[in-house]
Formats: C-alpha cells, sequence, structure tokens
C-alpha cells in the first residue's frame, strides 16, 4: 500500500537518530503499520554536514516552511527547536497546507500549543508530541487515551534529563556541576540554551503540556512558580543525604480547592522512595487519578534514540491513523473540565 512521506526539520541530534531508526527499521515499521514510512524530504541549515545517514535520494529544502508545505511529504516532523522563528513558522504552514504534525518541541507547545491544537482540529490533521514530554516515555499517549475516563488529581516527576544527570553525577562522581552540564550537552540531552534545562524552564513547559491534558488549563508555562538547580552546590546534596533525602528537581501540577497549583522546584525527596532512585538521564511521571490510583511511569527522558523512539511512534499512529476518522482534542480540552477548555479558546 502507499508509503507515508514524512518530511524531517532538523537533522541535529533527535533529527538524525529519527532518520537512522527510520532507515534501519523500515522492513519492521512497515509490517507494524501496514505500510511503509519513508523520509523524502529533509531540511536543516548545513546541506554539506555528514548527519550519518544518506539523503542524497531525499529532496533538500534550506527553507523549512518550504519543506512543510511541499508535496512531497503527508507528514511534518518539526525538530529544530525554539518558541518562534522557523519552527512556529512551519509547524502553521504544514497545518495550514493540510499536513500532519509530529514535533518534540515543548518550548513551543508551552506558548502555542493551543492555538496550534485548533489549527489542526480545524484542518483535520493530527498534531503528535509525544516526545515532547519526558523523551521516550509514552505518557502523552497514556494521558490522552490510555486514562480516558479518570480524572487526575496530581501528575509530577523528574522531567529533565539533563537536571537529574547533573544531580546524580554530582553526587555519585563528586564533580563540579559544570563538568557534568558538559557532559549532558556532549551526550545531546541538553537544550541548545542549557539555562532552559538547569533554571527549570524546560521541566515548566512540560509540566504545562501534561497540566493542560490533565486538566484542560490554558498553558501558561510562564505563570508557573520556577526555581532550577544552578544554586545546588555538593555540600546541599551531602546534607539532604544525611537527613535520609536526596535533592530532584520536580514539576507538580494539582489540583488544590482554590484551582490548579502547578511549581517547578528542587524537592527532597526521602532516600527509600521511588522517586529517589530515578538516577542519570532517566524520568519518572506520576499520576494520580480516581479509577487507575496512582501510576508512575520511568525511562530515559532525553538523548537521541530515546526520543526518536517516540517520535516514530507518533509517526505509527499517524501511518494507522483512518482518514477521516475524529482525533480526540490534542491540547487543553478534557472530557471531565470543558469550562477551562472554553476559557483557553
Ligand atoms: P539540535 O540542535 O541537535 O538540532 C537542531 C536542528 O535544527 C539542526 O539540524 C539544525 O540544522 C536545524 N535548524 C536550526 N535552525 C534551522 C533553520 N532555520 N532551518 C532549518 N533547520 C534548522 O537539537 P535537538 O535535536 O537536540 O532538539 C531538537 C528538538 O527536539 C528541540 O525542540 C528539543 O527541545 C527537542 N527535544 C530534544 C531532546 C534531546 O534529547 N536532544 C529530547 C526531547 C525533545 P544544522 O544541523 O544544519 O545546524
Ligand atoms: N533537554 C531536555 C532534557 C531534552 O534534558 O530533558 C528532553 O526533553
Amino acid at each position: 500500500s502507499e508509503s507515508l512521506r514524512v518530511g524531517l526539520a532538523g537533522l541535529g541530534t533527535v533529527g538524525a537518530s529519527v532518520a537512522k531508526v527510520i532507515a534501519e527499521k523500515a522492513d519492521e515499521l512497515a509490517a507494524q503499520c501496514g505500510r511503509p514510512v519513508e523520509i523524502t524530504a529533509v531540511s536543516a541549515r548545513d546541506r554539506s554536514r555528514d548527519r550519518g545517514f544518506d539523503h542524497t535520494q531525499m529532496h533538500w529544502f534550506d527553507d523549512p516552511v518550504a519543506l512543510a508545505q511541499s508535496n512531497h511529504i503527508d507528514v511534518f516532523v518539526e525538530l529544530i527547536g525554539g518558541d518562534e522563528g522557523p519552527a512556529l513558522d512551519s509547524v502553521a504552514a504544514a497545518l495550514d497546507a493540510g499536513r500532519h504534525v509530529v514535533t518534540a518541541n515543548k518550548a513551543l507547545l508551552a506558548k502555542h500549543g493551543v492555538e496550534l491544537a485548533r489549527k489542526s482540529e480545524a484542518a483535520g490533521v493530527i498534531l503528535n508530541f509525544e516526545a515532547a514530554v519526558a523523551g521516550g516515555i509514552p505518557i502523552i499517549k497514556t494521558m490522552r487515551e490510555s486514562l480516558s475516563g479518570n480524572k487526575v488529581s496530581r501528575v509530577y516527576g523528574i522531567m529533565n534529563g539533563t537536571a537529574n544527570y547533573i544531580l546524580t553525577r554530582m553526587e555519585r562522581d563528586r564533580i563540579t556541576f559544570a563538568e557534568c552540564l558538559a557532559d549532558a550537552q556532549r551526550l545531546g540531552y541538553a537544550e541548545a540554551d542549557p539555562t532552559f534545562d538547569i533554571e527549570g524552564h524546560d521541566t515548566a513547559h512540560k509540566l504545562a503540556i501534561l497540566a493542560s491534558i490533565a486538566f484542560g488549563t490554558q498553558i501558561a508555562a510562564d505563570d508557573i512558580y520556577m526555581e532550577g538547580i544552578s544554586n545546588i552546590a555538593l555540600g546541599d546534596i551531602e546534607a539532604a543525604r544525611e537527613l535520609g533525602y536526596r535533592i530532584k528537581l520536580l514539576g507538580v501540577a494539582q489540583r488544590t480547592a482554590s484551582g490548579i497549583e502547578q511549581r517547578v522546584h528542587p524537592t527532597m525527596v526521602p532516600l527509600g522512595s521511588v522517586i529517589a532512585q530515578v538516577d542519570g538521564v532517566t524520568n519518572a511521571v506520576a499520576v494520580e487519578a480516581d479509577v487507575i490510583g496512582t501510576l508512575m511511569m520511568s525511562g530515559p527522558g532525553a538523548g537521541g534514540n530515546a526520543t526518536a523512539s517516540a517520535v516514530i511512534g507518533d509517526l505509527a499512529d499517524i501511518a494507522k491513523a483512518q482518514p477521516g476518522r475524529q482525533q480526540a482534542p490534542a491540547l487543553g480540552r478534557p472530557a471531565d473540565l470543558l469550562e477551562p477548555y472554553e476559557r483557553a479558546r
């Protein structure tokens, strides 16, 4: 049957991993999806750079907006980054042109997610963003689909791989914050601007997305109380340990009597708790809800392959989707809270 034609914009850590895995797993993917998934066009800034995969048979675009609008693709995958500029312009152009969209860009969704979700609904296309929260952990799909019928009371966890990697290695290897951050950057975990990781912005973006799905809140990452880990010294980590705690950067969103509370800050968690054992680049997200009780998922939170796994899962869902079938709303509109959705419009 006809292949799903994918346009890939951004060929860095995540984009190159997506291309390599799709090339290596072409047969398995085609069998799982019932049709081939094929990258037909790509975009990045530097055409001459070796990306570790062969793109000579793919259409090359210097401009991601032109790729988003091209007739060579059915799905546009945005792996550029940034909450404005080429990322926003190309995603909006793809939706306007009636292309499905997959993105890993939580900064973009935290700022423009509801508006882009509305655009996708109006165009009758799919907007998928599993990789935007907690890397390879399928938390978006779990919350949007598997927890249907649940009323969520709290969602919280470790949502930034770079920060957790730094805290883990400072304690384990007794090396400086700066050395740990440099290693996280070398391994492809950190954002282009790593202050997003260490000052809590990235966790706030992810939390705002989860809260929007869980509670129907308008995404307002700027309103989240936020404190990062840049002031945490090895002495603080050791002092916490002596008291029986470990310091973790947590994002927490919960229903309270006065509304939905959202916050990001370093937290002392008991050494014996599950969340204290989550180390390195691993993330963990817990959901408390009325039907299921407490669910916790953990797994790799950043890095090329972990993130590619989520992007490819999103592509497979699009490859399998039946044309014309109504999709569940992407953001800001859960079944249990219609009023905040109306406010978010
Ligand atoms: P990189 O910086 O490694 O890659 C960015 C890519 O975008 C590069 O290939 C770059 O081109 C390309 N690019 C930048 N500007 C333009 C432009 N104007 N036109 C065309 N292409 C452009 O980033 P990552 O792969 O790490 O991250 C990509 C996205 O995925 C971000 O939104 C990030 O937040 C998100 N993400 C990243 C994770 C990770 O572990 N790294 C995990 C989850 C999400 P060139 O190579 O030519 O410079
Ligand atoms: N910079 C992010 C992190 C990438 O370290 O968690 C995954 O979203």
